[in-house]
């Protein structure tokens, strides 16, 4: 028989889901990670954010978001006058690709089956959220997000109809924006970026 929808029950079977995640050897990168970065916020948000995949200093902390471009990540959000504390934010990869360089660990952009594999947990977390907006950072979470590969300045700016009801969105990475060279076009896709975040936030109020 179903067993009941509780709230104690919605909590047990997300720690459960959790732990489930970390010992993930779905692909090849948990060999090389610190440890699974899960998605993190209200399973009853309405927006749900999903970045490509946790960096140096996500692995080390486990969570998402936390090193340079989740910071510009809190400050465009609070800009856009989103609560963080209010989304679901998460990654369409969960461990950590990187390359040792010496000392250093230098990032590396998951490829299709790695996103293909842990498209899996997304699902997994998208079922339980059920959130009404989805958000993807950057080409690797549109992967994720479309299933197919797509143009960031041709798919951002306009909603996109995914399964359940869900409206899709797609934008730069955070990342993206702390790499621009030029300091003028730095503050100007900034903007943007944050412009965006409003608009989004405004569907979702
Ligand atoms: N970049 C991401 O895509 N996700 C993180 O969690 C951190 C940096």
């Amino acid at each position: 028989p179903k067993v009941p929808a509780r709230p104690g029950n919605v909590a047990v079977a997300w720690n459960a889901l959790r732990e489930e995640a970390s010992a993930c050897t779905r692909c090849p990168l948990y060999r090389d990670a610190t440890q699974t970065v899960f998605g993190e916020g209200p399973l009853d948000a309405r927006l749900v954010l999903v970045g490509e995949q946790p960096g140096d200093q996500e692995d080390l902390a486990g969570r998402p978001f936390v090193g340079p471009a989740g910071q510009l990540l809190d400050r465009a959000l609070e800009e856009a006058r989103i609560d963080r504390a209010s989304v679901y934010v998460t990654n369409a990869v969960k461990h950590f690709k990187y390359e040792q360089r010496g000392k250093r660990r230098i990032h590396q952009t998951p490829e299709t089956p790695e996103i293909q594999a842990c498209r899996w947990w997304l699902d997994q977390e998208l079922d339980r959220i059920r959130p009404r907006i989805l958000v993807a950072l950057g080409a690797t979470a549109a992967r994720a997000m479309l299933g197919k590969a797509v143009t960031i300045s041709r798919t951002r700016g306009a909603p996109i109809p995914l399964d359940n009801g869900v409206e899709g969105w797609v934008t730069v990475h955070p990342s993206f924006l702390l790499r621009v060279p030029d300091e003028a076009r730095k503050a100007a896709e900034r903007a943007r970026f944050v412009e965006e975040l409003r608009n989004i936030g405004e569907r979702v109020s």
